[in-house]
């Protein structure tokens, strides 16, 4: 039989993303709706086992939904990969009665909820990065609004890059994974998208394609790099010199983590926010939600963690030729 869950807790960790609010606003209001009591875990994993645990009502979360970051604070915990820490953290849970945890974040923060999980405390993860780059899920909260800023930011730089008939290289976030690029290079209109994923570090094939270009008639050359390739600045250099074309780098850099969610990310993270919360008050654990082919659907943890994504290879293909 199902635990009964008569309080929950909640928890951003990672790196923050713009939506989290709209995410906790929604657990918040659905789980009191449900007759659940909730509190807020200040500062991730960190805060649970320092106890900064607040108690949360419906008014608390007013005046949220607009804001950027995260209103619980967060951390990285390097500590909670031990099992006695994950013990203790179970512990502390259930000293202040939370049945329940739902953890904000990416595919580290859901290893531990799962560690909770294996401890007795029932855990739904909610993919919170700008990244995208959790595979059971097509859409990660803050990624919306991250690839709007940056392309504004981009648009701006294309502005000035193309008065002074420059090269500019706009780097964008992503270590490990391509997707802020890839959007941003395709609605930018980049004539060089790089990926961590696809790049094959052959600097000779820009400097062809900006030498191309150039006698085509072309007066600028956009390069849109992810910080997961970076190097941004000797590469600058490197291109003035083999090409003659002036040569800026702009590093974009935690503007990208930061503003008001979109529409998109406050609507989506509401409803991932309440769909978390319904599942954890019916005694539902170890599970992550996701939005798979227009659907809010949900994963056992374990299965969602082994599942593999890459860049769509036809998306590439078409970043590719419509830069030409
Ligand atoms: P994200 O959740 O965005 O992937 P991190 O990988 O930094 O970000 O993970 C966030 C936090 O999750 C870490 O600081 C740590 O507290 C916790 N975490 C990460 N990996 C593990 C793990 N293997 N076991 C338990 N906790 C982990
Ligand atoms: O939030 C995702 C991300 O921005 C990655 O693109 C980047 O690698 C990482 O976070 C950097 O975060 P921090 O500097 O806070 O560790």
């Amino acid at each position: 039989m199902a635990k009964e869950i008569k309080t929950i807790g909640v928890l951003t960790s990672g790196g923050d993303a713009p939506g989290m609010n709209a995410a906790i606003r929604a657990i918040v209001r659905k789980a009191i709706g449900n007759g659940v009591k909730v509190k807020g875990i200040k500062k991730g994993y960190q805060g649970l086992l320092n106890e900064e645990i607040i108690e949360m009502e419906k008014k608390d979360v007013s005046d949220t939904i607009q804001k950027g970051g995260t209103i619980l604070g967060t951390a990285r915990c390097p500590e909670f990969r031990l099992g006695e820490v994950q013990e203790k953290a179970a512990e502390i849970c259930k000293a202040h009665g939370i049945d329940g945890v739902v953890v904000i974040g990416g595919d580290g923060s859901y290893r531990g909820a799962q560690a909770l999980a294996r401890h007795g405390i029932n855990t739904i993860g909610i993919p919170g990065t700008i990244d995208l780059d959790i595979a059971c899920t097509d859409y990660t909260i803050g990624f919306d609004t991250a690839i709007n800023t940056a392309m504004q930011a981009i648009d701006k730089v294309r502005d000035t890059s193309s008065s002074h008939e420059r090269c500019s290289i706009i780097e964008v976030m992503g270590r490990n994974a391509g997707y802020i690029a890839l959007w941003c290079g395709v609605a930018n209109g980049a004539e060089d998208i790089l990926l961590p994923e696809k790049y094959d570090f052959n600097e000779q094939n820009i400097i062809n394609n900006i030498i191309r270009n150039r006698k085509r008639g072309k007066t600028h050359h956009i390069i849109v790099n992810a910080e997961g390739i970076g190097h941004s600045t000797s590469m600058a250099r490197r291109i003035e010199a083999a090409t003659g074309m002036e040569t800026r780098a702009t590093i974009l850099g935690y503007m990208q983590r930061g503003g008001s969610p979109t529409c998109k990310d406050r609507f989506y993270a509401s409803i991932m926010g309440a769909y978390a919360a319904d599942i954890l008050c019916e005694g539902k654990s170890n599970r992550v939600v996701g939005y798979r082919k227009g659907e809010f659907v949900d994963f056992d943890i374990e299965e969602a963690l082994n599942m593999q994504k890459d860049i769509p290879e036809y998306q590439y293909r078409v970043s590719r030729l419509l830069s030409e």
